[in-house]
C-alpha cells in the first residue's frame, strides 16, 4: 500500500488533530503518501484533497476542531454519492481510507467498505455512543468542559437557591450526562436511557431540599424523554414551593470546543498510528479501532453500525445513592 488518504467526518471532536497528526507522521514514516481530504465525505466527493507531510501537521496537536474540516454528508448515503467517491479514490490512486469519526461517518465507511474500499475508522465522537470505543476520542474533553460548568452553575445556584437544570449534549446517549452528572454532584440526572418519571424527579428535589441543600442541579441530557424544557415545564411550580428559583443552562457547543485533554490526545495518538499500521501492514480492514480500557480494540465496521453500546445501569443506580 503506498497512497492513503484520511478524513474527519461528523462533529467534530477535541483531539480529531491528534489523531491525523499520527496518522500522517506515522504512515510516512513507512514510506507512504497520505492525502488530507478536506470537509469529511463532501469533500471526498468533490475531490479537495491536500497532500501532507510530516511538517504539514506540526502545531495542531493542541489544537481542537479539526482543520481538515468536517460535514454531515447525506449524499454518501445513496449509490451516486459512493460512486462519486470511489471514483475520486480511485482517479488519485488511493488505496486505503482512514475516517476518523463518530456513528454517522462510520456508516459511510462501512458503505465504501463493502464497495471494496480498504478503510479503517477511528473511534472519535464527544457523545461516546460508539460500539467499540470506551471512550472514544473527545468525550473525556468534552465531559471536562461540561463538568466545569456545572461545578460554576452550583456556585451561583447556592448563593441564589436556586435549582438548575443543565443540559448536555450526547445525543441519544446518556453518557456525558451520568460521568458529568455523577462527578458534578448533581441531585438528580435525567438520561435517554433509563425513563424518568417527572413526579419521582421532584420527590428528590423535594428531599433532598428538606435534608437542608440550597441548592438544586438537574443534569439533563440532551436526547432524554424529558429534556430541560419538559422537566422545566414540570418543575417550576415544585421548585417554587420550596423557595428555589428556577433557571435552565443549554451547554450546547460548548462541549465540542476547546484544546483536547491529555488523555484525548494520547489514545488519538495511539490509534492514528495503529490505524496507518493496520493499512500498511495487513489484510484488516473494515474495521474500526477503539480505544478501550487500556488497550486498542479492533471491531469489524458491520458489527459497529449494528450494535448497540450497553448502559451502565448500575453506575446510574449508584448515582441516586451518591446524590444523598
Ligand atoms: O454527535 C456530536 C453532537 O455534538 C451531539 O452531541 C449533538 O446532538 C450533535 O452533535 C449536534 O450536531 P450539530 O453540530 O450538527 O448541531
Amino acid at each position: 500500500m503506498k497512497r492513503i488518504a484520511v478524513l474527519t467526518s461528523g462533529g467534530d471532536a477535541p483531539g480529531m488533530n491528534a489523531a491525523v497528526r499520527a496518522v500522517v507522521r506515522c504512515a510516512a514514516a513507512r514510506g507512504m503518501e497520505i492525502a488530507g481530504i478536506r470537509n469529511g465525505f463532501t469533500g471526498l466527493i468533490a475531490g479537495e484533497l491536500q497532500w501532507l507531510g510530516p511538517r504539514d501537521v506540526g502545531g495542531i496537536i493542541e489544537r481542537g476542531g479539526t482543520f481538515l474540516g468536517t460535514t454531515r454528508c447525506e449524499e454518501l448515503k445513496t449509490p451516486a454519492g459512493q460512486d462519486a467517491a470511489l471514483a475520486q479514490l480511485r482517479a488519485h490512486d488511493i488505496d486505503g481510507l482512514i475516517v476518523v469519526g463518530g456513528n454517522g461517518s462510520q456508516m459511510g465507511a462501512h458503505a465504501l467498505s463493502e464497495r471494496g474500499v480498504r478503510v479503517v475508522g477511528i473511534a472519535s465522537t464527544i457523545d461516546n455512543d460508539l460500539y467499540g470505543a470506551e471512550p472514544s476520542i473527545g468525550a473525556t474533553t468534552a465531559l471536562d468542559t461540561a463538568l466545569e460548568a456545572i461545578d460554576r452553575l452550583r456556585v451561583t445556584a447556592s448563593s441564589h437557591k436556586r435549582a438548575f437544570i443543565v443540559e448536555v449534549m450526547g445525543r441519544n446517549c446518556g453518557y456525558l450526562a451520568l460521568m458529568a452528572g455523577i462527578a458534578g454532584g448533581a441531585e438528580a440526572i435525567v438520561l435517554p436511557e433509563e425513563p424518568s418519571d417527572p413526579e419521582a424527579l421532584a420527590e428528590e428535589i423535594r428531599s433532598s431540599h428538606a435534608r437542608g441543600k440550597r441548592h438544586a442541579l438537574i443534569v439533563v441530557a440532551e436526547g432524554a424523554r424529558y429534556n430541560a424544557d419538559a422537566c422545566a415545564h414540570h418543575f417550576r411550580a415544585h421548585v417554587a414551593r420550596l423557595g428555589f428559583e428556577l433557571r435552565i443552562t443549554r451547554l450546547g457547543h460548548i462541549q465540542r470546543g476547546g484544546s483536547p485533554c491529555a488523555f484525548d490526545r494520547l489514545i488519538a495518538t495511539r490509534l492514528g498510528a495503529a490505524a496507518s499500521e493496520h493499512l500498511h501492514e495487513g489484510p484488516q480492514d473494515g474495521v474500526l479501532l477503539g480505544y478501550m480500557r487500556g488497550d486498542i480494540a479492533v471491531t469489524p465496521l458491520a458489527t459497529v453500525v449494528t450494535a448497540a453500546k450497553a448502559f451502565d445501569a448500575p453506575l446510574y443506580a449508584l448515582a441516586h445513592t451518591l446524590a444523598e
